[in-house]
């Protein structure tokens, strides 16, 4: 399988095309990026903990029956995907108050909520990828409501997988992103990463972050954050 030309160049990934019109490569980039490209920085071989990470959970939840465009891993920056046509959402699961939910309702980072909740974020730049509901999504015509309603099925039963996972890990899973998008069938798929830049890891017992918002917060050093998640999973 040969990479060919650059089709998309995101804040944290390049995709390529590569000589089968049907699989596409992600190429995980060490920048990083906060509050959509206000905070800039590197975090060293983070391209490279991204896409072990993400190559972890990909197999992992296509084990548990989770449909995702996960092939392989050629290269230690380089993942083999499928190519899906995605879908403008961010769909946020949060297990625990952090980050912009925290802000929104004034509660203290850290406070548990009584059930798992989904959130969508229309993806644009532009706007800065304002939340939306359901009603925003069909009349935007961004996905209709079967679709919306899988993807919400399947964002419960991945928060359900992770936290198994993280738990065994002594890590809470505090919140995390997805992007999914259609096969040429037009089944929905898990697409994107799943790593340390779109999801909130804290050690069980000190609470210390093991993500962005280290980054993001300058807590310390993320390259540090990011090493030990990767430990935790794999050793
Ligand atoms: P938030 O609390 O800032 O809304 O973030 C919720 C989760 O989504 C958190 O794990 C970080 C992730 N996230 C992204 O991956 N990309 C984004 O652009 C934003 C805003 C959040």
């Amino acid at each position: 399988m040969e990479r060919t030309n650059a089709i998309h160049e995101g804040k944290a990934k390049i995709i390529y095309a590569t000589t089968d019109p049907n699989q596409v490569i992600m190429y995980f980039k060490d920048e990083a990026t906060a509050r959509n490209g206000e905070k800039r920085g590197t975090i060293q071989d983070k391209g490279i903990i991204n896409n072990k990470i993400s190559t972890y959970f990909f197999k992992l939840l296509k084990d548990r029956g989770i449909p995702n465009h996960y092939l392989g891993t050629p290269e230690p920056r380089d993942m083999l995907v499928k190519k899906i046509e995605m879908i403008p959402l961010e769909v946020v699961v949060r297990n625990i108050f952090a980050g912009s939910l925290a802000a929104r309702f004034g509660k203290e980072e850290g406070t548990p909520l009584s059930m798992p909740i989904v959130e969508f974020y229309f993806k644009c730049d532009e706007l800065n990828d304002p939340l939306i509901n359901r009603y925003h999504a069909i009349a935007l015509n961004i996905a209709r409501l079967d679709e919306l309603n899988e993807i919400e099925h399947l964002a419960f039963s991945i928060n359900a997988i992770l936290k198994e996972i993280l738990n065994a890990k002594n890590v809470d899973l505090v919140d995390f992103k997805t992007e999914f998008g259609r096969d040429e069938n037009g089944k929905i798929m898990l697409g994107d990463e799943i790593s340390p830049d779109n999801c909130r890891f804290w050690d069980k017992d000190s609470k210390r972050k093991l993500d962005k918002d280290v980054f993001r917060h300058d807590l310390g050093s993320p390259e540090e954050a990011y090493q030990e998640m990767l430990r935790r999973l794999t050793e």
